[in-house]
Order: structure tokens, then C-alpha cells, then sequence
């Protein structure tokens, strides 16, 4: 039985394996990787403000978030495209790149897939392992790259949470630049980093690089879609004149300028998770799990014996807990879950079911 190709949405989940909750069952979802201190105070404050927007259409030309976004990134404007999250970005890559040879460094998220196979693009995968920490071996890219016309590499990436080698970065992205090879560098999930981990700040050095940021993950804001990606001028024309008019709803721009006021928010969350995470992993390996070394708010899981995890998976939602199967990322097949990060009550929850687990087997 295919499962759903995301997390989030348990409801979604249950109806494919045929699962009834019963209506008032609380079911924590593990499986959906944002922002477990919610969305910033501001937003809530603001909303009957924000809500008379929806009445007229957006500003198509988005001069203000793009403005703020400028400011706050120290990116000249014409660098920058707002679109409808990421997730659009990433198709309309997609769509300039029709037909040419991609690579994708996986596992990793698998809209770039999605997203290449749906323009005709000829997608390879230089596939990461675990033995090696779930890094990039420079060398063994830059093998993967001949030939190739872009390449899209999510960092921190999804679903290890693993960070790369700053250099190991710079080396692919100087090597990208001489031979006119594109490097989508996906920073969906940068701002959860304790470590500055991003490569925005460079990027106008590149004429090649293209960075990709959320709103949705940090301000726990996925059902409102908002995200902008940073590239070179001439690029951002073209895919401004392929994105669909008013892509971005007035209350997404909004919200997306309080967002970026929202400093304190991110270095609380910062905190919260870099603490939490290593309370719970330290847990996890302590009952014998093996867990990927996340930089992140989420992490992989597997047991020693690295055994498919369809049953523990089954057996954690008889307990109200729902976790996104790996079974459609290339080179985990199953055998690991993708936790997010909770609050501590619910992590609690999941490490004294992870803990009976192991007591049933
Ligand atoms: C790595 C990565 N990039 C991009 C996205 C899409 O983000 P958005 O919600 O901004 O479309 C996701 C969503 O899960 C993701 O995991």
C-alpha cells in the first residue's frame, strides 16, 4: 500500500490505511516539521488588521515584503522572488530547467523530484550514506556533476537534518560556477540551525547559486505558502514572467513582513530546539536507537537492526502518535522514521512508546 508522499495531514494517513480515529482521540503528529513553539504572538495580534486585506486583490509586484526582505538580507532587489512557498520555487526551477540533466543529492525532499520528472528532466542522484555521517563527499560530487546542468541540494537537509562542510559547499558551488552548473541550495530549514549555517550572504558573489528560504517552517505558517529565492537578476526576470499573477495572497505579504521583525521568535525556537533535541536523541540512544546527527528540528530514526518500520509506525499511531515514514526517499526505503521535534509533554509521549516498542519485540 502506497503511503502519502508528505508528512503533516494525519487524517490524510489514517484514511489510506484505512485507520478510523475515534473523534475525540488526541493524536500528536510527529510527522509534520514546523515550528513546535507555533506561530510568533504578532500574528495573532494583527489578524483583524490583516484580515480587511482579502477583500481587494494582492500587490502583484509584492514591493513591500520585497523591500523588507532586501533590507533585512542586504540583497539588492532584483535579486529576489517572492513565491507561493518554496515548494512553487522549486517548480518553476523545474520549468526553466525542462528536459536538462539534474542531480539530486539524496535522500533529500522529494518535491525536487517531483518537480524535475513533472518538466521531462533527466534526474541522477548521488546517494548519500549513513556509514559516512550523511554528508557530501566533495570529490564523489563533482563526479555526479559532469554532465549535469543543475544540481539541488537541501541544507540543512530533509530528512536528516544534517549539515555540510562549509568548504565542501564553497567547493561544489566554485566548481558549479566555472562549468555554468546551477546549485538550487534549499535553506528551507537554515533558521533552526543553533550555527549559522546559510550561504545567502555570498550568494550574489555567484552567478550560478540560487538560494531558496521558507517562511512556512520558522512561523509555523505552511497553510498561508510563503518563501523567496535569491539568485542572479537576469534569472529572476525569467521566472517572474512564468509565475502564475497574485501567487502570493495579500495576508501571506502581510504576515511574511511581520515575520521578518520577528528576531526574538527565531532565537527562542533556536534554543528551545538545540536543548530539546539533544535531550530526547541522548534518550533515544540510550534505549538503543540509532538517531541521524540533526542540526535541526527533526531527525531519522532507526532500530539497530535497521528493520522495516511499517509496524513500529502502526503501532505508534494505535498511540496516537503519527511519524512520516521514509518509504519514498531513495536509500531509506522504510527502514527509518522522520521525528519532528515537540514540545516536552509530547516528546515524552513518544519516547515512553518508544520505549514499550522495544520491551514488545
Ligand atoms: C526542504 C524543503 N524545502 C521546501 C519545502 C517547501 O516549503 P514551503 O512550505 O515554503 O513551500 C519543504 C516542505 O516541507 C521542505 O521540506
Amino acid at each position: 500500500m502506497k503511503l502519502p508522499p508528505h508528512g503533516s495531514n494525519p487524517q490524510h494517513l489514517l484514511k489510506t490505511l484505512n485507520i478510523k480515529a475515534e473523534p475525540n482521540e488526541q493524536i500528536i503528529d510527529f510527522s509534520v516539521n514546523i515550528n513546535p513553539l507555533g506561530m510568533p504572538k504578532s500574528l495573532a495580534e494583527n489578524w483583524g488588521r490583516m484580515f480587511q486585506l482579502i477583500s481587494d486583490y494582492p500587490d502583484p509586484t509584492l514591493e513591500d515584503l520585497t523591500e523588507a526582505i532586501s533590507k533585512k538580507e542586504a540583497l539588492p532587489k532584483e535579486r529576489i522572488l517572492i513565491g507561493n512557498g518554496a515548494a512553487q520555487l522549486i517548480f518553476l526551477m523545474a520549468q526553466k530547467l525542462a528536459g536538462k540533466n539534474i542531480l539530486l543529492v539524496e535522500p533529500t525532499f522529494s518535491e525536487y523530484r517531483t518537480a524535475c520528472e513533472a518538466f521531462n528532466c533527466h534526474v541522477s542522484s548521488y546517494q548519500l550514506a549513513e556509514e559516512d555521517g550523511w554528508k557530501i563527499d566533495a570529490d564523489i560530487c563533482l563526479k555526479h556533476l559532469e554532465g549535469m546542468h543543475a544540481v539541488f541540494i537541501c541544507h540543512p537537509n530533509n530528512p536528516t537534518g544534517v549539515t555540510y562542510n562549509r568548504e565542501v559547499l564553497l567547493s561544489i558551488i566554485e566548481h558549479c560556477e566555472r562549468k555554468g552548473i546551477f546549485v538550487i541550495l534549499d535553506e528551507a530549514f537554515y533558521d533552526f540551525c543553533f550555527e549559522n549555517c546559510s550561504l545567502l550572504h555570498i550568494s550574489q558573489t555567484y552567478h550560478y547559486l540560487i538560494i531558496l528560504r521558507s517562511f512556512t517552517k520558522m512561523f509555523s505558517i505552511a497553510g498561508l505558502r510563503l518563501g523567496f529565492l535569491a539568485g542572479n537578476e537576469k534569472l529572476v526576470q525569467e521566472l517572474k514572467v512564468m509565475q502564475p499573477h497574485w501567487s502570493v495572497n495579500a495576508l501571506a505579504e502581510a504576515v511574511g513582513r511581520l515575520c521578518l521583525k520577528e528576531d526574538e521568535h527565531v532565537q527562542k525556537t533556536k534554543e528551545f530546539i538545540t536543548k530539546e533535541r539533544t535531550r530526547v536523541i541522548s534518550k533515544l540512544h540510550s534505549l538503543g536507537y540509532v538517531t541521524s546527527s540533526s542540526e535541526v528540528n527533526y531527525y531519522l530514526l532507526r532500530t539497530k537492526e535497521k528493520q522495516d518500520l511499517r509496524p513500529l509506525m502502526l503501532f505508534l499511531i494505535e498511540k496516537g502518535i503519527i511519524t512520516r515514514h521514509t518509504e519514498n526517499f531513495r536509500g531509506l526505503d522504510g527502514h527509518y522514521l522522520r521525528l519532528t521535534v515537540k514540545q516536552k509533554d509530547a516528546n515524552n509521549k513518544l519516547l515512553s512508546s518508544l520505549e514499550s516498542w522495544l520491551k514488545k519485540c
